[in-house]
């Protein structure tokens, strides 16, 4: 198992034991992040390939990577060597001096996304996702002068203030205030619980309809019909929505929003923190929809996990000098170079790779052995996948109704670490999602074998079969 609050015993290398470390923990951490959401949270020790390890060796197969951050794989040698070789050279350097590596890390960027939308921009770096975001904002309210955007129900763009107000959650805001400039949401195409309660193949994008009936009078309130000026400067959408669920729109869907968009001048932020870099099977996944965004936001992935950078790309009549000059924002950490040199290997390793392939070859094959299990088991209510953005539904028998105490069990069962698979000890790390709290949203690292995909599915239907044992 891994290394749990009743493991008394066992020793961390410093010689404290785990139970020490936890009161500690318990006593210094702030518990205001998300590892209390579990009641005894693990503590890793080593990491490989598709594998976390705990403090007594057991191998936890991982189907979430750090949220979709290391894609890579875990200490990933190539990825590594580049990281260890900066540090030789050039590890620190305030970020007001130019080096090579943001350089050609911003170059690889702005040419993939001329390459995937026909659009030259420039990259501006920074260091998380939410910070990523509110540089987006400020793009965004520098170019339309505007303040107020649209975003999605179910849509997560961080916890920083800014990116708080334009996550759907009340949840996250309710402690801090009033956020005046919270976005306007939308729901999202989530077919499955369609939020319009319409059926997929007959509803004709009856959300866009919707949508749209808003732009309809002056009194739906988000536009002057006398001059078409909309009080909105942008809709931020994430192209498969990442901690809603791993959900994936109809193949149609952008193209179709983006014409309510165009009509009045709306810009489209794509959020690709969780999905870019290949994810699903793309560069952007915004690329399989067949529309142009005017900003991107990304993290998370670009450096595999390591020293941490996140940017945006925005079109050059967004971002250039003339309109974005010298000073406009800035974080003392944003193009470390530690991180620009993960970051452009992690670009280079794309470049040498066919993920356009092997991706949506491995996530195939990965949604048939899931849709194989819910043949057997009718609690899984709903199978899907873009690339290795892959997607499990937990419900109750009637294969629809949210079952988030079952969901919850199966995760619990996966990380006490005490599954057996091929006579050895094992766990499995599944992060859970989804406005319900019942989907299994798996990002596996693109180098999972067949062999590992098919351990993932034994170990998942042993947690599966235990819990149901329990509830
Ligand atoms: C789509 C999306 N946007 C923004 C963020 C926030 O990024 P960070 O946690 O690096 O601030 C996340 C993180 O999960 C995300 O998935």
């Amino acid at each position: 198992m891994s290394t749990r609050i009743e493991n008394k015993q066992t020793k961390a290398d410093n010689n404290t034991s785990i139970d020490e470390l936890l009161e500690l923990e318990a006593k210094y951490c702030s518990w205001g992040d998300t590892v209390h959401y579990s009641k005894q949270p693990n503590i890793f020790k080593r990491a490989e390939g598709s594998f976390l390890y705990d403090n007594e060796g057991t191998e936890f197969l991982d189907l979430q990577m750090w949220y979709s951050a290391v894609n890579f794989g875990y200490k990933n040698k190539r990825l590594n060597d580049a990281l260890k070789k900066q540090i030789d050279t050039l590890p620190q350097l305030a970020c007001q001096y130019l080096h090579e590596e943001k350089i050609r890390l911003a170059a690889k960027l702005a040419q993939k996304s001329e390459m995937a939308f026909e659009e030259k921009g420039r990259v501006h770096f920074n260091v998380g996702g939410s910070q990523a975001l509110e540089d987006s904002l400020k793009l965004v309210r520098n170019h339309s002068g505007r303040s107020l955007v649209f975003a999605f129900m179910g849509g997560y763009h961080g916890r920083t203030l800014a990116a708080s107000a334009i996550t759907s959650s009340f949840r996250y805001r309710e402690r801090f205030g009033h956020f005046g400039e919270r976005a306007l949401f939308i729901p999202y195409p989530y077919c499955f619980r369609c939020p319009y309660d319409k059926k997929k193949d007959f509803c004709d994008f009856y959300c866009i309809k919707q949508f749209g009936k808003l732009f309809e009078t002056e009194y739906h309130s988000v536009v002057n019909k006398k001059n078409n000026k909309c009080e909105f400067a942008a809709f931020y959408v994430e192209p498969i929505q990442g901690t809603g669920g791993y959900i994936i729109p109809p193949q149609e869907y952008f193209a179709r929003l983006k014409e309510v968009l165009d009509e009045y001048n709306i810009l489209l932020i794509d959020d690709e923190i969780q999905m870019g870099f290949y994810r699903t099977g793309k560069f952007w996944a915004l690329e399989h929809f067949n529309v142009t965004p005017d900003i991107i936001v990304f993290g998370k992935a670009l450096t595999n996990g390591l020293n941490p950078i996140s940017g945006v790309w925005a079109k050059e009549k967004l971002i250039s000098p003339d309109v974005f000059p010298p000073g406009s924002t800035h974080s003392t950490f944003s193009s470390n170079p530690q991180g620009t040199a993960a970051g452009l290997e992690v670009m280079k390793l794309i470049e040498d790779a066919d993920f356009n392939v092997s991706i949506p070859k491995k996530g195939r094959y990965f949604v048939s052995r899931l849709r194989q299990l819910q043949k057997k088991y009718p609690q899984i209510g709903d199978v899907d996948g873009l690339g290795l953005a892959l997607r499990m539904e937990i419900c109750e028998k009637d294969g629809f109704t949210p079952n988030r105490e079952l969901t919850e069990e199966i995760e619990r069962i996966g990380l006490s670490g005490k599954l057996c698979a091929g006579g050895k000890q094992r766990g499995l790390v599944l992060d859970v999602g989804g406005y319900y709290k019942n989907v299994f949203t798996m990002a596996p690292s693109f180098y999972i074998t067949e062999k590992e995909i098919d351990l993932g599915v034994e170990l998942f239907e042993e947690a599966l079969i235990k819990a149901l044992k329990n509830s």
